[in-house]
């Protein structure tokens, strides 16, 4: 029988899959689960679900380390946020995909399936990558059976799938962000149930006493927290803790997805949100007037590449070079309080910092204020000759 390769949470969407696969394509169906630091538990369960329903064959790709290193630092050096929504999914699709690839090669694949609603983002950024990088035929089960959730419910019953409480919900996660979309959540005028949230605890339940903590960054990398150095994706696995604790990383956004179509997402973002407010803090003390002014232009253009699955797209590697070096200087230290959902920067130093403490301080005199006279009478000049005129 020929064979198909999936990528597989084992989630409601694909583990239907498996079985529509075999049923309704004639495939033989091979799962990959991409551990992107989903957590221990659910490449568990993406195995232990793979063997319950009996799958071909099943694999369990490592791939932490390289999502660390060679996309969310990406996403961190360029404060990749969309909408409001520090990109995690987005990040992880095109390497889940590369992934995927392999494996089809190597075990002589027809085909590689994914179990992506026609409705969503992730179709188009495992699409673009498997069409980038090789020819496989790509089979989307329940785009091309235009199946509702409930219906999938249905057939899993039917099916005899194992399926968890929460897959009322559609949920992915990462390392670096937990996405969660559907059920009561799709309407906007309702609020977010509880049980929604993981990794963030509530106001309520978050710690009572403001947490002090310390993160250094090297060339715009974050490298230590509270003077311990940490590999990225420790140091992101311990502030996810840290920040959860306190309240954290929730976002609850109207988002404007790539077919054109708004929808209510929430996102559980917790060492992503504390990351990009200490960057951004310490870019505030290196970089230039304009150079802020050039990184808030290019962080949202960079942020849609991503978020519109053009990880490929020669600009997303251009803006990357043009980030990396900029980034060469974004080394220092901030310091936050992190409390009930809240983050204040408490203070920041670095040795590329472009504050000069003897020019600005208010007792001073390195910087001689009568000299400031002559720039002020020049100051827009163009405007008071505008307004003394008689229009
Ligand atoms: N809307 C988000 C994005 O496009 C998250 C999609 C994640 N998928 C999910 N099954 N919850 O990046």
């Amino acid at each position: 029988m020929n064979k198909v390769v999936l990528a597989f949470s084992g989630g409601l969407d694909t583990t239907v899959c498996v079985k529509l696969l075999e049923e309704k394509y004639n495939l033989s169906v091979i799962t990959v689960c991409v551990d992107v630091g989903q957590g221990e538990k659910n490449v568990k369960k993406a195995e232990d679900v793979a063997n319950e329903i009996g799958v071909f064959k099943h694999y369990t790709v490592d791939a932490r380390e390289e999502f660390a290193d060679d996309f969310i630092s990406k996403g961190i050096k360029a404060n990749a946020v969309y909408e409001g929504y520090p990109l995690s999914t987005a990040f992880a699709r095109p390497l889940i995909a590369m992934k995927i690839i392999e494996i089809a090669e190597n075990e002589d694949a027809v085909a590689i399936a994914h179990g992506c609603t026609g409705k969503g983002n992730d179709q188009f950024r495992f699409e673009s990558i498997i069409r980038s990088m090789s020819d496989f035929k790509i089979i989307a089960p329940i785009r091309e059976l235009n199946l509702t959730r409930k219906e999938e419910q249905e057939y899993a019953k039917v099916h005899n799938i194992p399926l968890s409480p929460e897959s009322r919900f559609s949920i992915d996660e990462n390392i670096w962000g937990r996405s969660i979309e559907g059920d009561v959540i799709e309407n906007p005028a309702f609020e977010v149930p509880d049980e929604a949230y993981e990794w963030v605890k509530s106001n309520a339940q978050a710690n009572k006493e403001a947490e002090k903590i310390s993160i250094e960054f090297e060339h715009g990398i974050p490298i230590a927290i509270n003077n311990e150095k940490l590999d990225l994706i420790d140091l992101i696995a311990k502030l996810n803790t840290i920040a959860g604790d306190n309240g954290i990383g929730k976002i609850d956004i109207i988002e404007d997805r790539m077919v054109g179509l708004k929808s209510r997402e929430v996102y559980e973002v917790p060492a992503a949100t504390i990351i990009t407010k200490s960057h951004k803090g310490l870019e505030s003390l290196i970089f230039t007037k304009d150079e802020l002014r050039y990184i808030d232009y290019l962080s949202p253009l960079y942020a849609d590449l991503v978020y519109n699955a053009l990880w490929h797209e020669p600009l997303r590697e251009d803006l990357n070079k043009s980030i990396d070096h900029m980034q060469r200087r974004i080394t220092g230290k901030i310091v936050l309080s992190l409390f009930k959902g809240h983050i204040s920067i408490l203070s920041r130093e670095s040795k590329f910092s472009l504050h000069d403490i003897k020019q600005v301080s208010f007792e001073d005199k390195e910087t001689d204020q009568r000299e400031i006279e002559g720039m002020i009478k020049y100051h827009g000049i163009q405007a008071s000759i505008y307004q003394k005129q008689k229009h």
